[in-house]
């Protein structure tokens, strides 16, 4: 069996590295990765394939960034011909990206069988964009890999035929769980003078809360005031980075501790330790469910609905109030000493090997999809 994965964002790594694992243990399988280039900076990129212990990509498409349509376009552009010559028997695509709508098209196109990894999640938010990237690589694959059992329910409300989804769990966790001994030996918080449970841990980086000036300033006001009670550490995102500077609000958060983005290791290090995360990432939603410590997520709703159900999120507000109000809580709920029974089913760290299981059950058998009206 031929597999061919594509990735091309920071949160894709993460998921591919537990199915090019469990792939690798597997004489029948050949694979091949494509890197399309949508992030290409060392630390948002280059850095995650050896902390997760895979090998570099095998062909960078360096596409760049660019709008949305440039940068789709741009992939969709180079990968056909990667995907002309290599005919796989698989074209894996994962999470919600440009990268993965991109390759998840061309493949469809080029009659070649799709597997999404991590399908079905739904935000019901059309202004997202990683929205519009999910319902259209739903459509589009042949197989759909679910994290959760709503995710199932979701894509069977949308007339996805139930022999072609698998719940197999959660990827993210797979690495979680398999690189959460080396994460903890790092004891980073040391390295930046901080006490555990001590400290806050911020990541944002969506439009929909950095493009506009108003909501960023509101943020970074909320973290200075919370910097003011805890110690308040913030890897920034490029995107981020980039705003503040045009919009001219370095000034607004001067206790707040930026720092240029982490890898996998030192970020998971951080979080486990920390007293509570502030984010707007769907992956830090699943993770601190995981690990039991309390999220705050900046967003009005989330495509993650277990982690609040289940685990330790809330939504909030990103407002100075929403971020006040959200923080009190999470304070006061502390850590969760019971997460690793509250766990969602099938977050066990085994979904790679059951992606490729599949996979290898359905090469010759499932007819490629027909188009659904
Ligand atoms: C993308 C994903 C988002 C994911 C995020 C994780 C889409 C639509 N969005 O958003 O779902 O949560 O990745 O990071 O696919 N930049 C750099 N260096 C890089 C990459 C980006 O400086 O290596 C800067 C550029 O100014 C670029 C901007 O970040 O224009 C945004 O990058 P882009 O890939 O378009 O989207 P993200 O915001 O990273």
């Amino acid at each position: 069996m031929h597999v061919l994965h594509v990735v091309g964002a920071r949160p894709n790594f993460m998921k591919l590295a537990p199915v090019l694992l469990a792939a690798r243990d597997r004489p029948d399988v050949q694979q091949v990765t494509v890197h399309t280039g949508q992030h290409y900076d060392y630390d948002m990129s280059g850095q995650f394939f050896a902390e997760l212990e895979i090998p570099p990509p095998d062909q960078n498409l360096e596409v760049g960034s660019g709008s949305h349509a440039r940068q789709t376009a741009a992939v969709i552009e180079r990968l056909e011909p990667v995907l002309e010559h290599q005919r796989p028997d698989w074209v894996l695509v994962y999470g919600d990206v440009n990268s993965t709508l991109a390759g998840a098209l061309v493949a469809a196109k080029l009659g070649l069988r799709v597997a999404h990894v991590e399908a079905g999640l739904r935000s019901r938010d059309r202004t997202m964009p990683e929205e519009i990237n999910r319902l259209l690589t739903d459509r589009l694959a042949d197989l759909l890999f679910t994290p959760s059992r709503d995710a199932d329910a979701n894509l069977l409300a949308d007339g996805i035929p139930a022999e072609r989804i698998r719940f197999v769990g959660n990827v993210m966790v797979d690495t979680l769980l398999r690189l959460r001994p080396r994460a903890r030996a790092l004891a980073m918080h040391r390295r930046l003078g901080l006490a555990e449970r001590r400290y806050a841990f911020v990541t944002l980086h969506r439009p929909s809360n950095v493009d506009r000036r108003e909501t960023l300033g509101e943020l970074l006001a909320g973290l200075e005031e919370l910097a003011a009670t805890i110690p308040v550490v913030f890897p920034i995102h490029p995107r981020t980075r980039a705003r503040i500077q045009e919009m001219g609000l370095n000034r607004l958060a001067p206790s707040v501790r930026l720092l240029s983005p982490l890898g996998y290791l030192e970020a998971l290090s951080l979080v486990e330790c920390s007293a509570l995360v502030l984010t707007d990432s769907g992956g830090l939603q699943e993770e601190t469910t995981v690990l039991g410590v309390p999220c705050l997520t900046a967003r009005p709703n989330t495509e993650r609905p277990v982690t609040i159900t289940e685990g330790t999120n809330r939504l909030i507000h990103s407002t100075r109030e929403g971020i006040r109000e959200g923080v009190a809580a999470a304070l006061a709920m502390g850590h969760r000493a019971d997460a690793e029974a509250r766990r969602p089913p099938l977050w066990d760290g085994r979904a790679g090997y059951r992606i490729v299981a599949a996979l290898a059950e359905e090469a010759g058998g499932l007819p490629k999809r027909a188009a659904v009206s």
